[in-house]
């Protein structure tokens, strides 16, 4: 049975890398039936519209959502990344930013499991006097019991299913509020898991670790912010951000997948654009909707290509050979 799978180019390399993904994940065998949603900077331009509560209540029925990436520079920053990006996430309930790194010699894995509805990203704050001297802005971090206890119970049941060890990564020594409720959270979760073991590192100290010493890592749980900047370095020591794929989950709904990297409207067009991340965030696409085995194929496939060069088609062809 064909998967219903709204597809979301977006914006720059965006609909690029999403069209060979998909065209790699038929090659291996998915039945895909699409559906494109024209959404993204361009489409702000061209009509205003960013997201409208239809499109969200039709998503809810798709199996899953693939998107490439948004943001374009003729739009200013915060329109679409709030009003499209973060608002699915949140009103989808994608409350889960799961995000594996592998070494490109497949040496070693480790996954960030970023909080992807709350902290700084919830959108608490304003300005006062706007464009005096005397303006004032401030931009709360918003973090629940619930929220954070749901992200850590995810990267718990996920250790579980691997080697066992859990990072909290925060900054507790200077956030003590927020740094106070996380890990009172994830000492009452890890007490439920008494066979996984726990470390903690702040995020300074994870961002040398991450460059230097990423083997001690298996899944690292952190917030919505520090899980942005870390998982952009993850990609970075792991074969660069090209690789990086990630998904948006809601394990009672509908879920999203997508590359970690953005638009890049610098190599927009040119057909350069590495579409490997959105290749393996369409295998993690296919995992997620039951199909372990084509996700499995188009990983490996992927890896045995990962450090070669070529034009978009022409690594796509390569992953599909490789099949
Ligand atoms: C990401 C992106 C987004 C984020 C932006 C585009 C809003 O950087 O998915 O990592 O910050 O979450
Ligand atoms: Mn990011």
């Amino acid at each position: 049975m064909a998967h219903k799978i709204g597809v979301v180019g977006g914006d720059g390399i965006g609909p690029e890398v999403i069209s060979e993904g998909l065209r790699v994940l038929r090659a291996a065998g998915a039945q895909l039936d699409t559906i494109d949603y024209d959404l993204g900077g361009q489409r702000y331009v061209r009509d205003g519209v960013v997201l409208d509560d239809e499109t969200i209540e039709e998503w809810r029925g798709l199996d899953a959502i693939y998107l490439g990436a948004v943001g374009s520079p003729e739009v200013p920053p915060g329109v679409i990344e709030r009003g499209l990006l973060l608002k699915m996430r949140f009103a989808l309930d994608l409350y889960i930013n799961h995000r594996p790194f592998t070494a490109p010699d497949g040496s070693h894995e480790f996954v960030v499991v970023r909080e992807n509805t709350e902290g700084t990203y919830a959108g608490e704050g304003g300005l006062l006097r706007k464009d005096t001297p005397h303006e004032i802005a401030t931009q709360g971090s918003v973090n629940t019991r619930m929220g954070c206890e749901r992200a850590i119970r995810y990267a718990f049941e996920l250790a579980m299913k691997r080697r066992k060890h859990v990072t909290l990564v925060h900054k507790t020594n200077v956030l003590t509020f927020s740094g106070d409720l996380w890990p009172r959270a994830f000492d009452a979760v890890a007490a439920e898991y008494p066979d996984v073991e726990t470390a903690y590192n702040h995020v300074d100290a994870a961002c040398i670790y991450f460059v230097e010493d990423p083997q001690r890592y298996d899944v690292i749980v952190t917030d919505n912010l520090f899980g942005d900047i870390l998982t952009d370095l993850g990609g970075a020591v792991s074969g660069g951000v090209g690789l990086a794929s990630s998904a948006n989950l809601n394990p009672n709904g509908v879920s999203m997948f997508e590359p970690v990297h953005g638009s890049a409207p610098d190599i927009a067009g040119q057909g350069i654009a590495n579409p490997l991340a959105a290749i393996l965030s369409g295998a993690m696409m296919l995992d997620h909707l039951g199909e372990s085995e084509v996700a499995a194929t188009v990983t490996a496939a992927v890896e045995k290509v990962a450090g070669e060069t070529g034009t978009t088609v022409e690594m796509a062809d390569k992953v599909i050979e490789a099949l």
